[in-house]
């Protein structure tokens, strides 16, 4: 009755269990310097690169990274561009649809990044965030910081100047690490 094939199968469940418990606690390492060690990329995603989205909307302010925003977000937005925070954003068709193909094609849906998914479980289903500094998932890590403090600043002046306190804002990283909230008197109004 004995079978070898037996024998190998058994040497290779071994091998395979061993290679895990051995495995575990550098994963496990990793996960914990993810929340700021070098090399973390739980607070990063794709930073925005369509070339038309980075002229057309990232002229007024930074061109946020589409994956910080479900599509439905994007949707709403894109469809009411002329009245778009007070300003007129309108765009021809044209090239409206296509910032908006690119928008849906990466938003938080569509990312694997932590990051995103983190900002997407924090808003209730029924509910279209009309901004990124809006979701709760913003709200609470920025629990810390006055509206005050940031409107009275010459230096951020809103919420939405991510790139104002988060150095790496433009590449898509947001690590705590990486935060320099400046004062008021700093650099140039
Ligand atoms: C004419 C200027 C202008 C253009 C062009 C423009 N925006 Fe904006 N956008 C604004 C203003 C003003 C705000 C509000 C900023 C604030 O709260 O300080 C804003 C806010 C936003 C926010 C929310 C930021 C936050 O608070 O989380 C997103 C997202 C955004 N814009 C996306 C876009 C997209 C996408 C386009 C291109 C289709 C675009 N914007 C083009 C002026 C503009
Ligand atoms: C006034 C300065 C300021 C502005 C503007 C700002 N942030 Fe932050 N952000 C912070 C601070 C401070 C923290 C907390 C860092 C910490 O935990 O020590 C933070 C935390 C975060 C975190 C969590 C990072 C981590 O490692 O836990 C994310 C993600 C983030 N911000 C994204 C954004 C985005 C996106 C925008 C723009 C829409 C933005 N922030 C605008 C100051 C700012």
């Amino acid at each position: 009755m004995y079978n070898p094939l037996y024998r190998i199968v058994a040497m290779a469940l071994l091998v395979l269990v061993v290679a895990m418990t051995t495995a575990t606690p550098l994963l496990a390492d990793k996960g914990r310097s993810g929340s700021g060690g070098k090399g973390s990329n739980r607070h990063v995603v794709a930073a925005a690169v369509d070339p038309l989205y980075l002229k057309e909307c990232g002229s007024c302010h930074m061109p946020y990274a589409p994956a910080l925003l479900p599509a439905r977000s994007w949707q709403q937005m894109m469809a009411h561009l002329d009245k778009h925070f007070g300003e007129n954003a309108e765009l021809p068709v044209a090239d409206k649809n296509s910032i908006q193909q690119y928008l849906m094609a990466n938003s938080s849906e569509q990312s694997t990044a932590p990051l995103a998914k983190k900002i997407l479980v924090s808003i209730p289903a029924a509910e279209i965030p009309a901004s990124i500094s809006t979701t709760p998932y913003f709200i609470r890590e920025h629990r810390k910081i006055t509206l005050q403090q940031v409107r009275e600043n010459p230096n951020i002046r809103s919420f939405a100047a991510c790139q104002a306190c988060h150095t790496q804002a433009n590449a898509g990283s947001f690590d705590e690490h990486e935060v320099l909230v400046p004062t008021a008197a700093q650099g140039k109004p």
